[in-house]
């Protein structure tokens, strides 16, 4: 059964709301798992020369760190319509070397969120694109798209919204169902 999960956060910012997610989700992980915060914001920008001339320091050890975990959570905002950089590069980066990737088979979680009405739909749906690529079984349902996150979190990351929580509770126990019936 899975006991170790990664939460891979799309925001560097300090008072993110998205990371605000990711620590409700780990203060309400079930006895038994432990949800893990993994740090993207250190990595180079990934170039493809360095897989000829050596690479950065940082890469091999993130690389391990993504690969020790039974799966993944990502929960991010949209820039631009998009997936923000910063994730895109943490992303790419442990999919490298070709054919080693360090995603591969793990299940995933896909959260977006945002400050206005549309819920990150163009993030949350880029990244899917990435995630199928990448070969990570991604939970389906319940849709994961947070409206509004600034009426749910405040600006020290509490909660204020108990109905939001108790939906992320049920993504949390259903992601965690989902991943343990993935081989
Ligand atoms: C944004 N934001 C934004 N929001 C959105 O719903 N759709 C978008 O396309 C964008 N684009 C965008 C681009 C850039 C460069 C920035 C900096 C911001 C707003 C974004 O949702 C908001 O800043 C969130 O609060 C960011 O998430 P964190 O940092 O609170 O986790």
């Amino acid at each position: 059964s899975v006991k170790k999960i990664g939460i891979v956060v799309g925001s560097l910012r300090k008072g993110s709301y998205n990371k605000a997610i990711g620590k409700y989700l780990q203060n309400h992980a079930p006895e038994g798992v432990s949800l893990e915060m993994v740090e993207i914001g250190h990595l180079s920008l990934y170039n493809q020369d360095y897989d000829e001339s050596g690479e950065p320091a940082e890469y091999a050890p993130f690389r391990e760190q993504i690969k020790s975990f039974d799966g993944i959570i990502f929960i991010t905002p949209e820039y631009n319509r998009s997936v923000p950089g910063v994730l895109k590069n943490a992303i790419d980066v442990a999919s490298r070397p070709y054919g080693s990737s360090a995603w591969d088979g793990k299940p995933a979680l896909v959260i977006s969120s945002s400050i206005s009405d549309q819920s990150g739909f163009g993030a949350h749906h880029h990244l899917r694109q990435t995630l199928a690529y990448l070969n990570m079984p991604t939970l389906a349902q319940p849709e994961v798209y947070i409206a509004n996150v600034q009426n749910i979190f405040n600006e020290d990351g509490a909660l204020q919204k108990e109905e939001s929580g108790q939906f992320l509770q049920k993504v949390l126990s259903a992601y965690l169902d989902f991943a343990n019936k993935q081989g």
